[in-house]
Formats: C-alpha cells, sequence, structure tokens
C-alpha cells in the first residue's frame, strides 16, 4: 500500500529541508524527496558551505604569507597542502550535510533518497537506482533549487571550462584563471584563486561589477579587488571558449568600440548566473505554469497554479539566495499548517564573503532615485574605527539610506571588515522600522567594528563623533 503524508517537499536544500523541519515541527506528516545522496542542496554541497570554507583557508593562507611578517609574527617556509586544504573543506560539509540528515530524525521527518516525479497533485513517485515508489500526499513543495548556467555554444566540461562546482576542488593552483561573470561566484571563487597563487582575470560585460549592488560601494569593491591583483576586463562580453587541451582560448567583444579580443588562460571559471531546476519533475503534463525565465509562478502564499502545489526558493522569483529560501520554506510550511507565515522580502540581506566583505539589506541609492524618494545619506569610514585601525582592517565604510522626512533607515550597505555578520543588526532595525535616530542613540559596544554602524547613523544626522 501507499504512504501517505500530509506534505511532500522535493528538493533537500536550505528552503526544501527548512520547510520539512518546520511543517513536521507543526505536526504534519512530512516527507523529503532529495536524489543528491546527501541532504543540504546546492548551499551545503557545492557552493555556500564549501566556498565559506575555502574562502576562510586561503585568506588564512595569504595572510600568512603577506600580513604575518609586518605584525611580528615571523614563519618561515609557508606552504600550501591543497590536498589538506580540500580535505578540510569536505570533512567541513560531510559534517553539516550529516547534520541535516540527524535534524530530520529528530524531527520525525522521513526522508526519501532518490529522484521525485509529480504523477498527479497528490501523488509523488521516487525513482531510486532503477526502483520506484509512490506516495500519496495533500500538498507538494517544490524546492529544487537552481543549476549553473553557461553562454550560448559554450559546454562547461569541468575540465578546462569549469562552473563553480569543480572550482571548489581543484587538484592544483592554475597559473591563470579567467572568470567569466563579476557577480557573487566570480569574485568569491576568483578570490580564492588568487589568494593561492593564480593571476585571475574577471571578464564582465557591463561596465561594472555586481550588478544590482549600490554603484558607489560597487565602485569601491572593483578598487579593492584590483589592489589585491585581481584583472578587471569590464565592458567585455565572452562570445566564445575554446578548450585547446593545455589551456582555454577565451574571445570576446569589447562593447565599447566592437573590437574583438582574446585572452587565454589555464582555466576558466563561468559564473555568468543559474537557471531555476525543474527538469523531470513532469510540471508540463500535471499543468504548472512557469514564467519566461523558466521560474515557477506562485501567487503570495507561494502556491502555483495547481491548488495542491506549492514552490519555493531558487525556482520562484527572487534573489538565489539560501536565506531568502529558507524564509519562505518556513513561512510555506506555517501556511499549509493553517498559519500565517510571510517573508519580508524589503529585508533581505545579501553577503558576499570577500576580503573585506561586502554586506547590503533594502534599497539602493539608484533604486530611492528611480522610485523618486527623498533620501539622506549617512557614511563612516573603517579608516577612523578604532577596532578595524588595530586589527589592520581600514578598508571599506559603511553608508546608511535613511528617508529625508520619516528618517525610517531604507536601505545600509557596508564594504569593510566583518560586515557579513554587521548587516543582521541592520535587519532587525528595518524589520522593527528603526530609523537613523534609533540607530545612533542605541549604545554600541566598544571597540567593536559595529560602532562605525552607530556612527553612520549619526552621519546621517551630520553628527558624527570620530569622522
Ligand atoms: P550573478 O548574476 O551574480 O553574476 C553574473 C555576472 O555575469 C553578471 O555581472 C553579468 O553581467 C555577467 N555576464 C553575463 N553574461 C556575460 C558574458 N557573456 N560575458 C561576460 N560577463 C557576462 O551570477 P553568479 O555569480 O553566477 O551567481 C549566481 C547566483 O548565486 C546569484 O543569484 C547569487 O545570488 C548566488 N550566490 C550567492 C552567494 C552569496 O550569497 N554569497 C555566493 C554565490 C552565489
Amino acid at each position: 500500500m501507499n504512504e501517505n503524508f500530509d506534505v511532500i517537499i522535493i528538493g533537500g536544500g536550505p528552503g526544501g529541508y527548512v520547510c520539512a523541519i518546520r511543517a513536521a515541527q507543526l505536526g504534519l506528516k512530512t516527507a523529503c524527496v532529495e536524489s543528491r545522496g546527501t541532504l543540504g542542496g546546492t548551499c551545503l554541497n557545492v557552493g555556500c558551505i564549501p566556498s565559506k570554507s575555502l574562502l576562510n583557508l586561503s585568506e588564512n593562507f595569504h595572510k600568512a604569507k603577506k600580513n604575518f611578517f609586518d605584525q611580528g609574527i615571523e614563519m618561515t617556509d609557508v606552504k600550501l597542502n591543497m590536498d589538506k586544504m580540500m580535505k578540510n573543506k569536505n570533512k567541513s560539509v560531510q559534517v553539516l550535510t550529516k547534520g541535516v540528515e540527524f535534524l530530520f530524525k529528530k524531527n520525525k521527518v522521513t526522508y526519501l533518497r532518490g529522484k521525485g516525479v509529480i504523477f498527479s497533485p497528490t501523488s509523488v513517485v521516487v525513482y531510486d537506482q532503477g526502483e520506484k515508489k509512490s506516495y500519496i500526499t495533500k500538498k507538494i513543495v517544490i524546492a529544487t533549487g537552481s543549476y549553473p548556467t553557461s553562454l550560448p555554444g559554450i559546454e562547461i566540461n569541468e575540465k578546462n571550462i569549469i562552473s563553480s562546482t569543480a572550482a571548489l576542488s581543484l587538484d592544483s593552483v592554475p597559473k591563470s584563471l579567467a572568470v567569466i561573470g563579476g557577480g557573487y561566484i566570480g569574485l568569491e571563487m576568483g578570490s580564492v584563486w588568487k589568494r593561492l597563487g593564480s593571476e585571475v582575470t574577471v571578464i564582465e560585460n557591463l561596465s561594472f561589477i555586481t550588478p544590482g549592488m549600490d554603484r558607489e560601494i560597487s565602485n569601491e569593491f572593483q578598487k579593492i579587488l584590483t589592489k589585491q591583483g585581481i584583472k578587471f576586463q569590464l565592458n567585455s562580453k565572452v562570445i566564445s571558449i575554446e578548450d585547446l587541451g593545455s589551456g582555454v582560448k577565451i574571445k570576446y567583444q569589447d562593447n565599447k568600440n566592437n573590437t574583438k579580443n582574446e585572452i587565454l588562460a589555464e582555466k576558466t571559471l563561468i559564473a555568468v548566473g543559474r537557471k531555476p531546476y525543474t527538469e523531470g519533475l513532469n510540471l508540463n503534463k500535471v499543468g504548472v505554469n512557469k514564467d519566461k525565465s523558466g521560474r515557477i509562478k506562485v501567487n503570495k502564499k507561494f502556491q502555483t497554479n495547481i491548488e495542491n502545489i506549492y514552490a519555493i526558493g531558487d525556482v520562484i522569483e527572487g534573489p538565489m539566495l539560501a536565506h531568502k529560501a529558507e524564509e519562505e520554506g518556513i513561512a510555506v510550511a506555517e501556511l499549509l499548517a493553517g498559519q500565517s507565515g510571510h517573508v519580508n522580502y524589503n529585508v533581505i540581506p545579501g553577503v558576499i564573503y570577500t576580503s573585506p566583505e561586502v554586506a547590503y539589506v533594502g534599497k539602493t541609492e539608484e533604486q530611492l532615485k528611480k522610485e523618486n524618494i527623498n533620501y539622506k545619506i549617512g557614511k563612516f569610514p573603517f579608516l577612523a574605527n578604532s577596532r578595524a585601525k588595530v586589527n589592520n582592517e581600514t578598508e571599506g565604510f559603511v553608508k546608511i539610506l535613511a528617508d529625508n522626512k520619516s528618517d525610517r533607515v531604507l536601505g545600509v550597505h557596508i564594504i569593510g571588515p566583518h560586515c557579513g555578520d554587521m548587516i543582521a543588526e541592520m535587519a532587525l532595525a528595518m524589520e522593527f522600522g528603526a530609523s537613523a535616530e534609533d540607530i545612533a542613540r542605541t549604545c554600541h559596544a566598544h571597540p567593536t567594528h559595529t560602532e562605525a554602524i552607530k556612527e553612520a547613523a549619526l552621519a546621517v544626522d551630520k553628527r558624527p563623533i570620530h569622522f
């Protein structure tokens, strides 16, 4: 007899597994289908977690080699052991994916290993190593995520033309790495390999990096990365890549004068975005609607046009961020349990884990201008922050955008040390509808980097103390 569930979630990434745990907590009989063999999706297996591990390890190596001597820490012969570094990264991934399995057991979520196919709005078939099992369910949540996309006519072979997946597991440092795309993945992975000794060139179609980010921050970010030795080839649209065996030949068009140029590199990383992953789910047959970009269309309650089928995370509209998917997972589980789950899309922080980090929440200056919203700006440089100064990490600044009349915080953009953690304070402030004055009047511990936030809030009213 078929096993019955209240909800079956297809996909065990941050959206799916969090949704499963919350649904089970709320008393729903829950199953989660995952075909990868391990839980955690792209994020834990081949995304956020392994990349953050390598960013941390490569930063330690870089500091030991370049910075420690000047700080009075003398070491001889700092050497890279790539095999050990990769094992260290793999261990972190393994511990965390196993951790999700443990959480499933603890919360009584049934883990269905295999590829889930929607047979009807109330049944899911799971295929695993030639075996097929059917399950009946009241609701289905699609949380199948996304996969790296390439450019027309360019095939990622994971040898010399690689995606982020292979870039996380190279067994030696390429002499040169051409990164196609100056977005999150390109800059994080470019930083890793630059620190480990590669000559990194970022080829970007636009005249600036990190589209969508506050432009002043993005310009500063590019300047800092350039100082670190990363080369930028902006306004350059890649049109073809040839794998020569010993390396790659990349042809690109200069968008300003339409000339064609080429560059040779040992490897190239394609980081030009990701696409929603819906192949093999049987959506056409079941009648689930998608938009032009292949994303599943949902209403405000994450419900598709088919009553029992819901979708969350990278397969629907919005930033492809693990924490956005998690919020949606919780919200949809609560809605399915009859509660009023919801996601505040105005307050989804974003972080790029380079050195220094870049973090933001809320609107950019460009968005405020476009929406004709009058705003005030308060800025404070880390150069004037005592903690940053003693730690020799003075690059970057905090920028707070507040409504001109009400003083309500509309956006916060930071480039600087530890700002990936600091942005949480600003997200909380914005959730509570804080004004810049509220932040300015909140006592911040001394000496911490967070004082730069308080000072930027004071600067909104032109009264910073230390600058
Ligand atoms: P992205 O969308 O961030 O950046 C892609 C870049 O490629 C853009 O700047 C675009 O202009 C450029 N591009 C497109 N076609 C090109 C061409 N023919 N030649 C040269 N440049 C071209 O995409 P990315 O970096 O692949 O990241 C994918 C997703 O993963 C993003 O949505 C991001 O949010 C997410 N992600 C988030 C991370 C984080 O939260 N720290 C880390 C890694 C990924």
